[in-house]
């Protein structure tokens, strides 16, 4: 069903975000029919722009948008009539952000809209650096803007990074909490955008067969891995502070860990949900510092060859120290400390600057108790893993020994894989359609609850507060020495990244 007729407020209307995912985001709902006539939007920047220049700037960006997707998925052009729709409903406001002058006219221009439109409904999305988030919603209810009336709803979207650790982040959360309340509250984890994320739950809780099995009875190990070929691009300055650890795990790779982790919730109710993530990421074992030395990698990437392509390494990158020690790369070895999974590793990797883009989950099986193929050629079993693919090639392969055909008994892995492509048609997205509708509709599930956020970053504290040393690693290959090494003591391995 369609949103309620509602005005979007963009913080950040000149941003990378806006133009990248916001924008095509809303074109992709309009052209699916799930915004409505009274839907509005109104983007607040620093920058002089009238409505028609601001309208000019994002249609060029949308036709980039669709040219630039449309190649890489075999989409059509740009919906002349749907992109008219939506493009006269954007109005432009020049305001710096902290200044409560814009708050004012903000509030002059929603109090117009509410009587064009007969409604008050409104989602402020704050498309910003972190450090303006305190501050616009202080703005915002300073001058009444987040007061709900009637039924009138008043939300706040709030984009990563959510705190730089967990002290950072309880103040936050605080700082918010004494503004709003925590229904009024959407922080983003863009991971949970992705349809294959969203999956997981309709893998493990849509299917009868894969719950029994989801445990330390059958699971030797688990492997999530979110590898880039990307290097820090333009934010030097940023990455430099954050690493790869702030980055990436209290927030995606945890997002991960819980879906695949969780108990089931009993209803898909956003708090039902949340509170079974929440759990999960508590449950994980706080690490001593003997243990973030022997069970955390950290590497960065010297210069190599990507996808034949030579690179820098991060060293020479713009705005990065050339004697920086920021980590581009994490792995490390986490448990899970509830009956569900006792004595099951999580290995965790991310990395930029790797040989391949690929994200997804390896649930590795135990192997079968006895080879009972005795006197034939097959001296072991290899264990069946069952392969989220989150991204790209979409889908889930499960592998499985199989005879091979002839005379002489030998097994061979072969694969049963399901590829979205194959089942599913879908144009180009951009993973912020179902967010931006959720928050639309109310709809918190896939958004992180504060506790939520401070257990991903409770979670991480001993290995923020333990930096080890950082391992080299030549850009375009599998990441630092140090990362095989952590499975193979263990006597495992990774899954490949080609
Ligand atoms: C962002 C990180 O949150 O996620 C980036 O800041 C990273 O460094 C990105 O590249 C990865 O997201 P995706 O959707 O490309 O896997």
């Amino acid at each position: 069903a369609p949103a309620p007729a509602s005005t979007l407020v963009i913080f950040g209307a000149n941003g990378d975000l806006t133009r990248r995912l916001l924008l095509p985001a809303l074109y992709n709902l309009t052209l699916a029919g799930l915004l409505v006539d009274g839907f509005t939007v109104i983007g607040v920047d620093h920058n002089e722009r009238s409505d028609a220049a601001y309208r000019q700037q994002l249609t060029e960006a949308i036709r980039a948008f669709v040219t630039d997707k449309g190649r890489e998925s075999g989409g059509d052009g740009l919906d002349e009539r749907g992109w008219g729709w939506l493009r006269d409903r954007f109005f432009y406001l020049t305001g710096e952000f902290e200044d409560p002058d814009t708050h004012r006219r903000l509030a002059g221009r929603l109090a117009t809209i509410r009587q064009e439109h007969g409604h008050g409904n409104c989602v402020f999305y704050l498309a910003t650096a972190p450090r303006f988030f305190a501050p616009v919603i202080e703005g915002l209810a300073g001058a009444g803007l987040m007061r709900e009336e009637g039924d009138d709803f008043r939300r706040v979207v709030i984009e990563k990074p959510f705190g730089t650790d967990l002290a950072s982040a309880r103040a936050l959360n605080a700082h918010i909490l004494g503004l709003v309340t925590e229904r009024q509250v959407f922080r983003i984890d863009h991971f949970l955008g992705k349809e294959t994320v969203q999956n997981i739950l309709a893998l493990r809780f849509g299917n009868g067969i894969f719950e029994p099995l989801w445990n330390q009875k059958y699971i030797d190990h688990v492997q999530i891995t979110a590898a880039e070929t990307v290097g820090v691009e333009q934010r030097g300055r940023f990455y430099e502070t954050t690493g790869a650890l702030r980055d990436m795990v209290p927030n995606h790779m945890m997002q991960l860990l819980a879906m695949i982790a969780m108990e089931a919730p009993n209803s898909f109710d956003a708090d039902a949900v949340r509170g079974e993530k929440a759990k999960v990421v508590q449950a994980i074992r706080p690490m001593a510092p003997e243990e973030v030395a022997r069970e955390v990698v950290r590497g960065q990437y010297d210069a190599g060859v990507v996808q034949d392509a030579p690179v820098p390494g991060y060293r020479q990158e713009p705005r990065v120290a050339p004697d920086s020690v920021t980590e581009t790369y994490v792995a490390m070895k986490l448990h899970v400390d509830n009956w569900r999974w006792a004595g099951v590793p999580f290995y965790i990797r991310t990395g930029k600057r790797l040989a391949t883009r690929c994200t997804r989950i390896a649930i590795h099986f135990r192997q079968a108790p006895h080879v009972m193929f005795r006197g034939t050629a097959v001296q072991r079993l290899t264990p069946n893993f069952l392969v989220l693919h989150i991204q790209p090639s979409e889908g889930i392969s499960l592998s499985l020994s199989a005879k091979q055909p002839g005379p002489i008994l030998r097994l061979a892995d072969v694969k049963m894989d399901f590829r979205y492509a194959d089942w599913f048609r879908t144009g180009p997205s951009t993973g912020y359609e179902t967010l931006l509708y959720d928050t639309l509709i109310g709809d918190a599930s896939l958004f992180q609850r504060a506790d939520n956020v401070e257990a991903g970053w409770a979670a991480m504290q001993p290995v923020l507060g333990h930096p080890n040393g950082v391992e080299r690693y030549a850009a375009g290959s599998e990441g630092p020495a140090g990362a095989e090494a952590l499975l193979v003591r263990d006597g495992r391995q990774w899954l490949g990244l080609t």
